[in-house]
Order: structure tokens, then C-alpha cells, then sequence
């Protein structure tokens, strides 16, 4: 939307919630510390609960205080002069009513849905009917949008009724992490990787997002869409997407998402028989994690279960870059350690020249690319390991490694919260880092499927102990090449991280799990 103007005020809906109090209105305030809100930009947020604006402030700045940076009285002055409450059901039309005379001078509104999806319709429908929904208004839907394609689709209908899609914003705030948007960087603005991105080169590609947290009070919400539908439909086939598209002409918002529906086409449905050998369901049981005792998931949830709190798959791309390299899709919540991670595992060397001890040295190359907690990048390079050795040289594998947080260290380097981002973009109507509907609706038909499958096979979730690296399975590795790297795959997701994807470093001079 090139000629959009900047939006000039912003509402949240359910804006005394959990993710408003966590990260929007966090984002808002760095985002004004850092000058980035326009002049005379307002925050007006909505929720059903009867508070009075200073009461909704103080509640803010008590959420800011206890933030690690802490407040800044001049901003918190500024920002709170922008920021005011209103007590609404914005369901209604009446609620939505009430939140005119905030709007009055506003040109381009933006309305964030902070909110269960179920009532996105009726919000819409309300603004709508209260005249609210202009041609400059944006509206910000947040993750999940439905819990299967047919939901999914009944929601960007009644959304679609009032609001055209480019002023629809899908939001998956892992788009807005420094080290995802990265990836695109380190893909698109080398020259380096592009030509060994595709099947003659790659072996594998492992993506990771690991927990520690567990479900705790979420579990209302969770235990109806579970680790699939929470992570994997959405910010899992997200970073999938950005590692495996074509390069798109330019970053324009339709280049950059054409490319990423195509690769959500090309993912190969599961079948019923696929799904035993491709896919594996867990879910916690009491543990420990950190040094601290935890409730297994039936515990939080106060009954039994049949939902998981662990998905680890094999996707399967059926194009011409990327036939035949297995994508393991891998996420848990109460594993022992918080980590998002990407791994390219690359192919070993056709023929070896080196005799002796030096034989088993050798190490297929890895790019490793850590999201969260720390935002690092590691090229793994097989070196000569110095010194002398009987029998001719020694080889090792070390790291190139290029740390985002040393190399941006300093005053100034706060870690931003990748809604920050985000939100700047809807500010500027740029929707590049935002998901189309089609591409949602690929990614609900892909994830209906391994549903599909798994209670046609009636695949229930394995238990492992919180703090573990998830329950033992298999995934079936390299159909071509047989059993025996069938056994190292599923020795892998046995064995916990220190086998599927080793943090970086942990296995230097060490094949891990055999092979890796
Ligand atoms: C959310 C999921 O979208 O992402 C949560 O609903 C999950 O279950 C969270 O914990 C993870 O986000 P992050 O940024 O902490 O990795």
C-alpha cells in the first residue's frame, strides 16, 4: 500500500489482557521512547472491565517498572498523555459506539484485535455498524486464526465483509524477530548460500522451537489446539517458509508472500501411513525443569487429556529445490532448555582424502541459526586440528560464528520485542511481514492433514517427563538409504537435544548422534 497514510491512532481490544499488558503495550512504549510514533499518535485501549483510565495507567506503569529496562519518566509522561481506557463490550454496537469520540479525528485507525478469534466477526461487525470501519482503517488479527480450515475461512469471510484484504493484518509475531527477518538477509543478500540452497547440496533441515515454560492457566485455550495448531501451523511453517522459498523479486508484500504460498502448496500431505513413521505426539507428565518441580499437563489441566504438548515431523517439500530433504519440525513445551533454532545440515564431502584417524573426523558442514534465546549465527567448517598427531593430520569442526548481541553490543542495544516491529509496519500500512489469507488457509489445509491422519491412525500423545527432551519415537530419516539411518533419526528424537540439534558448540569434534 504505497499512498497509505500513517495510522494516527491505535485500539486494543481485550487491552487489559495478558498479551496487551506483555507486549503490546510495551511495544508502544519503546516504540514512542525511541521516536518512532507519530505526532500526535493515540493509544486507546478497550476491555470489558470497569476501570477508570488513572487506574488503567497505573496499572501500565506498574507493568513497565518491572520491566528489566525499567521506566523512563519523560517517555512514561509522553506516552501516558497518548494513552487512554475505555470500558467496552466491542462486541456490540453499543460498545463500539462508545469508542467514537476517541476516534473523531482519526484518518486511519487501527483496530488490534487482541482477542479470541471466535469473536472476530462480531467485533467487525460492530465497527462496522457503529461507522467506525473506514477505507483507511487497518485491522490487526492476532494468531490463531481458527482452529482448522473451515473455521479459519468463516473468520476471513466475516473479517473479509468488512475490511478489504490489504487492509488486513495477520500478525505472527515470530515475523518480527530480528534474527527471522535475518534470515532473509543472510539468504537474499549473499551470494554466498543461494546456489548451495536446494537438494544437491542440503542433507537436512532441522527447525526446533523448545520451551521451558509449560501451559499453566492457558490450558482453556491450549488444551483445544495444542502444540500443532499453536506453534507448528503458524510460527513453525513460518520460519519453514522463509528458509525454503525462491527468492522473491523485491520485498514488496505480495513478492515476499507469493513465495511463501508456494511453498506451503508444495508441502506433501500426510497420509494415515505416513503419519506413524513422520510424526510424533507427546505431552508432559510431572518432572523437573530448571531445578524446579512441575505439574505434568493433566495436572494444569485438572483432567485427562488427549491434547500434545509435543509435535516433532518430518515435512517433505515436493519441488524441484528441495525433493527428497526431509524438513524435522520439532517443538515441546516443558523441555529442558528455551531454544529456537534452525539448522541446515549440509552434505558430507563426495570422496574422502583423508587416511587414517582423520577418516572418522570428518563432519558434514551445518549452518546454525539461533533465534531465541540468544540470536547468533554458526557456519560449521571442518578445520586441521593444530599441532602434531601420529598417522598425518587431525581435522575438527569449528564454528564461524557471527553473534548478533556482541556484534550490536552497547548503550542503545536493548533486544527489541518483535511486536515492535510489527506494529511500526501496520503504522506504515506495510504488510510484507504479515500473513495473506491464502497463505493461512495453505498452511490450516497442510496441518489438517497430519490432524486428519493422526486420528485416522488414532495416534495418541506419548508421555514424557517435564525437563525431557520429549518422548522416545521415530521418524523415518532417508526412505532411499534404509534402515539403519531410520535407527539414527529415531535414536535422535529418543535421545533429546543433545542428538536432534545440538546446541551450537556442544559437539565439537563429535559427530552427534552417530552421524550429525
Ligand atoms: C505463542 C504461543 O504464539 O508463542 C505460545 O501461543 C508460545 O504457546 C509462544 O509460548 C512462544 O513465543 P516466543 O516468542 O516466546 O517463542
Amino acid at each position: 500500500m504505497p499512498d497509505t497514510p500513517q495510522a494516527d491512532v491505535i485500539v486494543l481490544f481485550g487491552g487489559a489482557g495478558d498479551l496487551a499488558r506483555r507486549m503490546l503495550l510495551p511495544s508502544l512504549y519503546f516504540l514512542d521512547a525511541d521516536g518512532f510514533l507519530p505526532d500526535g499518535f493515540k493509544v486507546v485501549a478497550t476491555a470489558r472491565g470497569d476501570m477508570t483510565r488513572d487506574e488503567f495507567l497505573e496499572m501500565v506503569k506498574s507493568d513497565l517498572t518491572a520491566r528489566p529496562e525499567g521506566l523512563d519518566a519523560a517517555v512514561w509522561k509522553r506516552f501516558a498523555a497518548r494513552t487512554d481506557y475505555v470500558a467496552a463490550d466491542a462486541t456490540t454496537e453499543q460498545g463500539a459506539a462508545a469508542l467514537k469520540p476517541h476516534l473523531e479525528k482519526a484518518k486511519a485507525p487501527i483496530f488490534y484485535l487482541a482477542l479470541s478469534p471466535s469473536l472476530y466477526g462480531r467485533v467487525c461487525v460492530a465497527l462496522a455498524a457503529a461507522g467506525l470501519a473506514t477505507d483507511e482503517s487497518r485491522i490487526v488479527l492476532e494468531k490463531p486464526i481458527g482452529r482448522d480450515l473451515e473455521t479459519s475461512r468463516l473468520i476471513n469471510v466475516s473479517v473479509g465483509a468488512v475490511f478489504d484484504e490489504e487492509r488486513i493484518f495477520r500478525i505472527d509475531h515470530y515475523l518480527g524477530k530480528e534474527t527471522v527477518q535475518n534470515l532473509i538477509a543472510l539468504r537474499f543478500a549473499n551470494t554466498l548460500f543461494e546456489p548451495l540452497w536446494n537438494n544437491l547440496t542440503v542433507d537436512h533441515v532441522q527447525i526446533t522451537v523448545a520451551e521451558t515454560e509449560g501451559v499453566g492457566d492457558r490450558w482453556p485455550y491450549y488444551d483445544e489446539y495444542g502444540a500443532l495448531r499453536d506453534m507448528l501451523q503458524n510460527h513453525m511453517l513460518q520460519l519453514l517458509c522463509l528458509v525454503a522459498m525462491e527468492p522473491p523479486a523485491d520485498m514488496e508484500p505480495d513478492s515476499v508472500r507469493n513465495e511463501k504460498v508456494k511453498v506451503l502448496r508444495s508441502l506433501r500431505r500426510f497420509t494415515r501411513a505416513d503419519v506413524l513413521n513422520n510424526s510424533i505426539r507427546g505431552q508432559y507428565t510431572p518432572g523437573v525443569v530448571g531445578g524446579k518441580q512441575a505439574d505434568g499437563y493433566e495436572q494444569e489441566r485438572g483432567q485427562a487429556s488427549n491434547t500434545e504438548t509435543f509435535v516433532a515431523l518430518r515435512a517433505d517439500i515436493d519441488n524441484w529445490r528441495w525433493a527428497g530433504v526431509p524438513f524435522f519440525l520439532r517443538t515441546g513445551k516443558r523441555l529442558p532448555e528455551r531454544r529456537t533454532q534452525i539448522a541446515i545440515q549440509f552434505k558430507g564431502v563426495p570422496h574422502s582424502i583423508f587416511g587414517g584417524a582423520a577418516k572418522d573426523d570428518l563432519m558434514a558442514n551445518r549452518l546454525v541459526i539461533d533465534l531465541q534465546p540468544d540470536e547468533d549465527i554458526e557456519l560449521l567448517l571442518m578445520n586441521k586440528a593444530p599441532g602434531l598427531s601420529h598417522g598425518g593430520i587431525r581435522l575438527q569442526s569449528l564454528p564461524l560464528s557471527l553473534s548478533l548481541a556482541k556484534a550490536y553490543e552497547g548503550p542503545g542495544s536493548r533486544r527489541r520485542i518483535a511486536y515492535e516491529r510489527l506494529l511500526l509496519d501496520v503504522i506504515a500500512g506495510n504488510s510484507t511481514l504479515f500473513v495473506r489469507r491464502d497463505e493461512v488457509e495453505e498452511a490450516w489445509r497442510w496441518v489438517d492433514g497430519v490432524a486428519d491422519a493422526w486420528r485416522e491412525a488414532g495416534l495418541t500423545p506419548k508421555p514424557y517427563a517435564a525437563g525431557s527432551w520429549g518422548p522416545a519415537g521415530r521418524l523415518r530419516a532417508y526412505r532411499a538409504r534404509g534402515a539403519r539411518l531410520v535407527r539414527l533419526i529415531s535414536r535422535c528424537v529418543r535421545a533429546g537435544s543433545a542428538a536432534w540439534v545440538r546446541p551450537p558448540g556442544a559437539d565439537r569434534g563429535r559427530a552427534p548422534c552417530g552421524r550429525w
